[in-house]
């Protein structure tokens, strides 16, 4: 039997989940259905990524254990799944892996095994013990990029933490590291023979770009003694396992990889589903079309089917949808306000797939609105309606008998249907293309477009028209029986986006079974059965009223808010967290962004005996506010700056190059650590807060003139740009 198995990347586990982590769960649901729907024997994963820092932080910080907040998370991120319909109950995933599984413990010690006794294609050792270096602070406890440090305050000294404003200190540590820089070879040539291994082509270029560019080796280990919520490295109990090494394992380890326990449970899932598809966001695009794929190799295991990349959900300023930055939209909103089939025809129909996308509720509504109420769910309302109405709700004919062949053309009607037959059976074919092709809004376009077509062909005709002329019988029942049939055609190639709606349609045209059961390859004209009974009729979707769900939203969005708020630590000075700094090189570390990077060492990490944040309140608690005299704060120059241009900074995930007019002869070139938070695009001609007096200081081989203003929002420091409610003159100074 053809088998397929897709993956979504596990979750961390160390807050709820948003609509960028629906997305990425519905297309790999999606994916399934329409397999399975074509004789597939499918696998589906999800689940979560339950170890490393960021989740000790976020349990120390909600009272809990580590263990008991993972699970809290777990529960909260199942029962969100199943309201949406992506367990395993409604049809969705096969199995909800998690990381801190024993199975998968064993797995993944098995898999670091392998790759330490085979050799890399250079006939070198796959992983060797080295000591990795980097910049920490300690009253956070954490080491810091070198981007998001603050410059020394002397010459030759260390520079400063961002939020301390005390000198960092060199720490060096060891750590085991993988020798990813020996595959560069390999992975060229894996993207060049097997074009499609990571998709969409762009994405390819960027990576084989990004490996030709020169690869280093990734530190694949921490200290216990810093990362102690990790699995412990094989044979030396004093290290760790850094996250994104065990997390990748996962995808195999599922299917019964190097553990027997989980073959004893679940059999050969490996044989049978191995290699499978991996949907993400192109945000982990690398890990997993660079890192994994050398880990697969090094451990001498067969490489996945393929990678694909889509893009990330933006708000309508530009910036990444995400839970950090309070901008992505809720999980609990959406399902309040939404039906579920909405939210997913809307997921897999607004994105191009592999392009980013602006979302707000209210694009999700007006589509719902148009897309659903008044096109597919209209189409469907009407149709049966009639056929109630003027059948008495049984099917009627298609046909059209000879001497009312011509009375049935003055209304527009074929009498054999040729038509609109040969128009599904392209729509058939261009959809299964389409979703091959990943390009689900294409699909969906072309299955709009049928509706669209059905709906003129039945104004043309006036159905209530031929009602009231007996000649004209054959040709109404003609009339409604193509669109009904059209729309025995639509649920079952739309039943994949909308498996409850499209039931629905199948129960309203008094059909047996249910459309998941019928292969979409397969559909032929005339399957629908005349003289059968339809079904009830029920609107599909009701009409949202606008103004009232608006205004709904926006009251609860307010209240999650001001609830958010009312949790969040009030700072204790003003280096604290939360408090306004500048940034000039990079954000304060998110921890989330840094683990982000895997062909960098690892760069966070919290003592058992001091977490951060209580390191930081201490710090607050113990100095107090720290004074300073007008004489100090006068020293630093504000400008009001307007941005000309803005652009990544190659190779680097955190740095923009902005060009500012400060109302000088020349612009100014200034670089800020701002990229992940921040498309470039959404900040020209924006007005900022430029620090105008600063030491100019090369960043990457780029001299930044100045630095801009941001609030460093929340623990992982979100920058916030600092800016002006009112338009004020470039170069006006700040008192
Ligand atoms: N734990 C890692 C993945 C390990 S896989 C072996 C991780 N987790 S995550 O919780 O940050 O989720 C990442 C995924 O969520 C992204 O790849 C993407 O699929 C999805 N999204 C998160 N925010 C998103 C948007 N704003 N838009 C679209 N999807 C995004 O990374």
């Amino acid at each position: 039997m053809k088998t397929f198995y897709v993956t979504t990347p596990i979750y961390y586990a160390n807050s709820l989940p948003h609509m960028g982590h629906l997305y990425t769960t519905v297309v790999a649901d999606f994916l399934t259905r329409h397999h399975r729907q074509r004789g597939f024997e499918t696998y589906f994963l999800t689940g979560t990524d339950e170890h490393g820092t960021n989740i000790e932080r976020a349990s120390a910080k909600a009272g809990r254990t580590p263990r008991e907040h993972v699970d809290y998370i777990v529960g909260e991120l199942q029962k969100m799944f199943g309201e949406f319909g992506l367990d395993t109950e409604h049809g969705g995933y096969d199995i909800f892996m998690r990381t801190t599984e024993p199975f998968h413990y064993e797995g993944a010690a098995e898999f670091w095994r392998r790759a330490a006794e085979r050799e890399t294609p250079k006939g070198r050792e796959n992983i060797y013990k080295g000591f990795y270096e980097g910049w920490f602070c300690a009253p956070c406890a954490t080491f810091k990029t070198e981007g998001e440090l603050l410059p020394a305050a002397e010459e030759g000294g260390n520079p400063l933490c961002p939020i301390h404003e005390r000198p960092v200190d060199k720490v060096s540590e060891e750590s085991y590291f993988f020798r990813l820089s020996d595959y560069e070879d390999a992975l060229l040539e894996l993207y060049e023979s097997r074009p499609d291994f990571v998709r969409p082509e762009v994405r390819r270029n960027e990576v084989a770009a990004l490996v030709r560019g020169g690869l280093e080796d990734v530190s694949i280990s921490r200290l216990k003694s810093s990362v102690s919520w990790a699995i412990p490295v094989p044979g030396d109990p004093s290290h760790t396992v850094y996250i994104w090494f065990d997390a990748l394992i996962n995808y195999i380890t599922a299917l019964g990889w190097g553990s027997e326990s989980r073959r004893a449970e679940a059999g050969d899932l490996f044989e049978k589903f191995w290699p499978g598809l991996h949907i993400l966001g192109k945000d982990i695009l690398r890990q997993h079309a660079v890192l994994w794929p050398a880990m697969l190799m090094a451990a001498g295991v067969e490489l996945p089917r393929g990678v694909v990349a889509h893009g990330l959900w933006l708000d309508q300023t530009g910036r990444k949808g995400s839970k950090t930055l309070g901008n992505a939209l809720e999980l609990p909103v959406l399902r309040r306000h939404f039906q579920t089939d909405a939210v997913r025809y809307f997921l897999l129909r607004e994105m191009s797939f592999g392009q980013d996308c602006k979302v707000d509720y209210e694009v999700i509504l007006e589509r719902a609105n148009s897309d659903l109420a008044s096109g597919l769910g209209n189409l469907v309302s009407r149709t049966l309606t009639m056929i109630h109405k003027y059948f008495d709700g049984v099917i009627p004919s298609p046909d059209i008998s000879e001497p009312k062949r011509l009375l049935a053309k003055r209304a527009g009607v074929d009498s054999d249907a040729l038509e609109l037959a040969s128009g599904l059976e392209l729509l058939r074919d261009q959809f299964v293309q389409y979703v091959e092709e990943l390009a689900f809004h294409r699909a969906l376009e072309a299955a709009w477009a049928m509706i669209a077509r059905v709906d003129k062909f039945i104004s043309d005709a006036k159905p209530w028209e031929l009602a009231k002329n007996e000649e004209q019988r054959e040709t109404l029942g003609a009339v409604l029986y193509r669109a009904a049939e059209t729309i025995r055609w639509l649920a079952v190639l739309l039943h994949p986006v909308m498996p409850e709606s499209t039931r629905a349609m199948w129960r309203q045209l008094g059909l047996e079974g249910d459309p998941k059961d019928t292969d979409p390859t397969e559909l032929e004209w005339g399957g629908l059965r005349a003289g059968a009974r339809a079904g009830e009729v029920a609107a599909l979707f009701p009409r949202i009223d606008k103004a009232k769900t608006m205004a709904d939203i926006e009251k609860e969005m307010a209240e999650r808010k001001a609830s958010t708020e009312a949790e969040t630590p009030t700072p204790l000075s003003a280096a604290a967290p939360s408090g306004a700094h500048a940034t000039q090189a990079a954000t304060p570390g998110s921890p989330a962004a840094e683990d982000a990077k895997p062909a960098r060492p690892p760069q966070q990490g919290a003592t058992e005996a001091q977490p951060a944040a209580q390191a930081q309140d201490a710090q607050g608690t113990a100095e107090g506010v720290a004074y300073i005299t007008i004489d100090d704060f006068v020293k630093v120059e504000l400008r009001v700056g307007q941005v000309l241009t803005a652009e990544r900074i190659p190779k680097s995930d955190k740095l923009l190059r902005f060009t500012v007019d400060l109302g000088e002869p020349e612009p100014r070139q200034i670089l800020a650590g701002i990229a992940e938070h921040y498309e470039p695009d959404s900040l020209v001609g924006r007005k900022l807060v430029i620090v105008s007096n600063l030491k100019p200081r090369k960043l990457r081989g780029f001299e930044s003139q100045g630095m801009v203003l941001a609030a460093s929002v929340g623990e992982e420091g979100r920058p916030v740009l600092a800016t002006f409610a009112e338009d004020v003159p470039n170069g006006t100074r700040l008192k």
